[in-house]
């Protein structure tokens, strides 16, 4: 009886949250115009059709024939979807609207993939015992692709000009920040990085593995995130235009592509915009500032600071200040994620002022370590000691542990609540400038 409980509970709870994300990305793609929907936004991505075909041919790539031995009925679109592209390096897209598929056409192959992957799924969880031994975690990985690209396509959208979109231009830009940023001195302690299995089955991905527990050395760090009005300053000061600050990479990428400022901004007159999802308003001052790594980084050094270690992230978020040296699941506690706690799981379109959520501050009383924006490491992405790549999507990490990447941790308001976890790993290069990504200084 206890085991039937058991499948019935696995079988709805893995079949709605699949729902739930799909509804996710299906909303997403609503808020383009018909018209617009074979631009590309960002030069270096692909045009915004190709992600619609792209979700669903992810899941009948993984599961159609290993988990449930499907045949294929759409070959060339199950090849065609199935890759994305990373910015690094190499030339741009050069494809036409006119070599994709007709709006039509792949709404039909969406379709006909959910009904198909929808009747097996079904069939398999209710004897879970029988079928693929891998296919909870298969269906996990399937639920968190969709719901990454549910935020990384709501940065490509964020540069679609406001009026190829249908959407609230309700932007809440309260006046003021809640609370006044200092240095936070953290004592030295343990600090669990990657999925510690404790409870033996809960999902990560192949760069969660192993965890493992690292000292980290006394640091200070700040309450708060680094803001646009903070941000506003190193500008005055000739931040960008002050060679030592950047390195030579940076600088190269900053003096060729002509920045000089966050790619949330925009220069009206005298006047600094904030380019919303759906509207422009004036730059509110005490939201975190939204910058490329190589930007965030700028910033520390023109400070004499640095930005944290994903380590020291760890510490400052999970850790406590007692002795005994227990670790948080959250930085509030072990409470599943609310809104009371941050700015995060498709809650708004845009951050909020920071400090807005005491309630999710950490032991030690650092505010929005999860939400209101991922915040930048200065740690390489790279694998941990024991790591193996996940045998039905060898590339997700491996990809790109190639020292040209950088850990971002917490999470931003478009980040789904299942992967506020602790061991979550996200990465970005550092000059790529479209990202959620805000962060904040250390002194150690
Ligand atoms: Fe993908």
């Amino acid at each position: 009886m206890a085991a039937i409980t058991s499948a019935v509970r696995l079988r709805h709870s893995l079949s709605a949250r699949l729902a739930d994300a799909r509804k996710r990305s299906d909303e997403l793609f609503a808020i383009v115009r018909s018209e617009s929907m074979y631009d590309r936004p960002i030069a270096e991505r692909h045009r915004i059709i190709f992600y619609v075909g792209h979700l669903e041919a992810f899941d009948w790539n993984l599961l159609a024939e290993r988990a449930f031995g499907l045949r294929p009925f759409q070959r060339t679109f199950d090849q065609l979807f199935s890759f994305g592209i990373d910015p690094v390096g190499g030339g741009l897209p050069t494809d036409a609207p006119s070599d994709w598929p007709s709006r039509e056409e792949i709404t039909k192959y969406v379709q006909g993939v959910r009904e198909s992957l929808d009747h097996a799924i079904e069939e398999a969880l209710s004897k879970p015992d029988e079928g693929h031994p891998q296919l909870k975690t298969m269906l996990e990985v399937a639920i968190e692709h969709r719901l990454m690209h549910a935020e990384t396509l709501a940065y490509m959208l964020h540069r679609l000009p406001t009026e190829k979109k249908t959407g609230e231009a309700i932007v809440r830009t309260r006046a003021k920040a809640h609370t006044k940023t200092e240095l936070i001195e953290i004592p030295a302690g343990r600090a669990t990085l990657g999925l510690a299995m404790k409870n033996g089955n809960e999902f990560g991905w192949d760069n969660e593995m192993e965890g493992h527990e690292v000292e980290v050395p006394a640091f200070s760090i700040e309450k708060c995130n680094v803001t646009n009005r903070d941000f506003l300053r190193f500008m005055q000061a000739g931040g960008y235009e002050n060679r030592a600050l950047w390195d030579d990479a940076s600088w190269k990428w900053k003096e060729s592509e002509n920045v000089e400022h966050p790619a949330f901004w925009r220069r009206d007159g005298n006047l600094w915009m904030y380019r919303g999802m759906f509207s422009e308003v004036r730059l509110p001052l005490d939201w975190p500032v939204y910058v490329s790594h190589a930007e965030a980084t700028a910033y520390t050094n023109w400070l004499g600071r640095k930005l944290p270690t994903e380590a020291q992230f760890h510490r400052a978020a999970y850790g406590s200040p007692e002795s005994s040296g227990t670790e948080r699941f959250y930085p509030w506690g072990d409470e599943a994620p609310g809104e009371q706690h941050g700015n995060f799981d498709f809650q708004a379109w845009e951050p909020l002022p920071v400090g807005t959520h005491p309630a999710g501050a950490s032991a030690f009383g650092v505010q929005d370590l999860v939400g209101n924006g991922w915040e930048w490491t200065r740690t390489e992405f790279a694998p941990f000691s024991g790591f193996k790549a996940m045998s039905f999507y060898p590339g997700y990490s491996a990809n790109f542990f190639d020292g040209k990447h950088y850990v971002m941790k917490g999470g931003s308001p478009r980040t789904a609540a299942c992967m506020l976890r602790p061991s979550f790993r996200n990465w970005f290069q550092p000059h790529y400038p479209y990202v959620y990504a805000t962060f904040r200084c250390v002194e150690n």
